[in-house]
């Protein structure tokens, strides 16, 4: 039996997805409840991480860590290879999480009062962060396309125009699991260069993507690389999410300078010396766990556009990228109240509603493909029966 078959009860565990659905979803009682919602995998971690987090445990002293060199190189190569994109080792700075990245770079670059551009659709975090921190969140909506997104130029435009001084890229796109195109990305390059942009693209789906499509990092479209932070992580792609690493790519030297000197102002850390084995590991060793996982997944794609494509009233396309399928269900003329109450209390299936990724996401549930296929079907027999 495969590894992505195993069925492992996480209730218990502390886990966000299985053990916070009373909260998130205001239920009494959810022991009931088949998750599908936040973006973490059911999956059990390359078996090599797991080994070289045991091998670093029988050593009984966890002291403060420095990040050695190989740690970097992991990262380096691993971009090279996946998505052809060559950067310096100089140019990572290692962080918690690519949100506490995103919203460190805010800070450095941008004021209280300015303004952040977002597309929506789009991740809640990207609305939520600049918003805290006291900057005007300034939305772009997306053109919705065959169950998909395309940019809208204008509109894209003129937010820049609007004294505009960082845009927040989400590529692929989550949750429409688009992958934006060479050309897509060097338009929107040019243009934020223009207006004197900072574009902060944030890449971390950006190993999770469907054949044929391919992912372009940003750095690749872009003619100049100063203006450009780039946000990797391992944790999406291996499924180490409370594990707890990313990486940020800066380019720039001035930047890296302004982004370290906030850093030691708060007094952040790198990675710990958990994360860092997860993180070198999985760069260094985990390709292969990651190629069956595609094939996995592109099977549970299959088998929910196929199904749930049937039923009346509802849209959904395999997505080019990502384990998260984006469904329509405007045709079935029931509001998100009513189809989340539906699917909670006749399937008892918690999925996300589409509002939280903005007005634009009335209309749509999105759904977590990364369980074992025995998971997807009960899944989809579940959203069946709770819309007859
Ligand atoms: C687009 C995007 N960015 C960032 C994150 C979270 O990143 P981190 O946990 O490293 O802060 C997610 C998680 O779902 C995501 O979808």
């Amino acid at each position: 039996m495969s590894i992505f078959s195993t069925v492992f009860n996480r209730r218990k565990t502390y886990s966000a997805k299985w053990d916070m659905l009373e909260q998130v979803y205001s239920i009494q009682d959810a022991s009931e409840v088949l998750p599908m919602w936040v973006a973490d995998m059911d999956f059990a971690i390359p078996s090599v991480i797991i080994d070289a987090l045991q091998k670093r445990m029988e050593h009984p002293v966890f002291g403060y860590t420095m990040v050695p060199e190989q740690t970097k190189s992991s990262l380096t190569k691993w971009v090279a290879d996946k998505h052809q994109l060559t950067i310096e080792n100089e140019w990572i700075l290692f962080r918690q999480g690519v949100i506490p990245g995103i919203a460190e770079a805010i800070e450095s670059f941008t004021e209280v009062g300015d303004k952040v551009l977002i597309h929506t659709p789009v991740y809640p975090p990207f609305v939520s962060v600049p918003t805290n921190l006291g900057r005007e969140v300034v939305t772009s909506l997306l053109i919705e396309k065959d169950n998909s997104y395309e940019m809208d130029w204008d509109s894209f435009e003129n937010c820049l125009k609007d004294d505009v001084k960082a845009f927040i890229l989400c590529n692929p796109h989550n949750p429409g699991g688009k992958v934006w195109s060479k050309d897509d990305l060097t338009k929107m390059a040019t243009l934020c260069q223009q207006y004197n942009v900072l574009v902060l693209s944030d890449e971390i789906h950006s190993d999770l993507i469907f054949e044929p499509n391919k992912h372009t990092p940003m750095l690749n479209a872009a003619e100049d690389s100063t203006n450009i932070i780039t946000f990797f992580a391992p944790t999406k792609t291996f499924n180490l999410a409370g594990i707890q690493a990313a990486a940020m790519v800066v380019p720039d030297e001035q930047k890296r300078t302004v982004l370290e000197k906030l850093a030691m102002s708060r007094g952040y850390m790198d990675l710990n010396v958990f994360s860092l084995t997860a993180l070198q590991t999985a760069y260094e060793q985990g390709n292969p766990w990651l190629e069956e996982l595609l094939e996995v997944l592109t099977v549970n794609m299959d088998y929910v556009v196929d199904h749930l494509s049937k039923l009346e009233g509802i849209k959904v396309s395999k997505p080019e990228g990502t384990y998260l399928v984006w469904i329509d269900y405007r045709g079935t003329g029931l509001s998100e109240k009513e189809i989340m109450n539906r699917l909670l209390t006749i399937g008892k299936l918690a999925l996300e509603p589409g509002s939280k990724y903005g007005k634009a996401g009335e209309g749509f549930l999105r759904m977590n493909l990364a369980c074992p296929l025995s998971i997807v079907e009960d899944g989809v027999e579940r959203f069946v029966r709770s819309l007859q």
